[in-house]
């Protein structure tokens, strides 16, 4: 039996285990084949609620039928994440517990329907003020020659971010073949000290 390796995706989702509870709000920027809404939904249950966003309708349909039944509250939106502001209800603005991005083009998908830095950065800035205090923000970012420019991005708008209001992590596999890809995860300051 082949052993069971961590990779980025993975670290995420162990992340999003230990930050997203029962009844939280959360959001997936890019819903692809639906893996992370899978997670998110599972996470929040019955009584939690995740966005998930996507520009391409065959994303959100594998995603649909991923989802199933029975598993969780999931309003999928055919938006590109630069818009999610408008998409997240007033309520919901500032109570958000967690948001992740996982960049780059639908796996088996065309390739030219990529995520793009501009928007990324625009999306990026809107989720970290929709975030509560003691949110978690994570982007799964990939460093091959298309995904370069954006992971660049991302990382130069997060250093800086003031460290009293943001804590930004970047971590990477170091032994990995290739260009392993970068996760970033940055929480947000809770008022009292203490992630609420
Ligand atoms: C690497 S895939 C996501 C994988 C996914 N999270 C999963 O669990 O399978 C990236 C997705 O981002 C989507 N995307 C590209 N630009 C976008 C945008 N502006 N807003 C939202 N999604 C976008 C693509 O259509 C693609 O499905």
């Amino acid at each position: 039996m082949k052993p069971h390796t961590e990779n980025a995706v993975t670290s995420v989702h162990r992340m999003l285990r230990s930050n997203v509870r029962v009844g939280d709000i959360v959001i997936d920027a890019t819903v692809g084949n639906g893996w992370d809404t899978q997670l998110l939904a599972e996470c929040v249950g019955h009584s939690g609620l995740v966005y998930g966003f996507d520009i391409q309708q065959v994303a959100l349909d594998v995603a649909r039928v991923r989802l199933g039944e029975g598993t969780g509250n999931v309003r999928l939106l055919l938006a590109g994440h630069e818009t999610m502001r408008d998409h997240i209800e007033p309520h919901h603005q500032g109570a958000i517990r967690a948001v992740t991005f996982n960049l780059g083009y639908l796996p088996g998908g065309e390739k030219e329907l990529t995520t793009k830095a501009s928007t990324t950065m625009a999306a990026i800035r809107q989720a970290l003020e929709l975030l509560m205090p003691g949110g978690l923000l994570t982007v799964v970012c990939y460093s091959h020659p298309e995904g370069r420019a954006e992971c660049e991005s991302v990382q130069g708008y997060l250093v800086e971010l003031a460290q009293d209001r943001f804590s930004c992590l970047r971590l990477q596999f170091v032994n990995q073949s290739g260009n392993p890809p970068v996760v970033f995860a940055v929480y947000k300051a809770s008022d009292n000290g203490i992630n609420a």
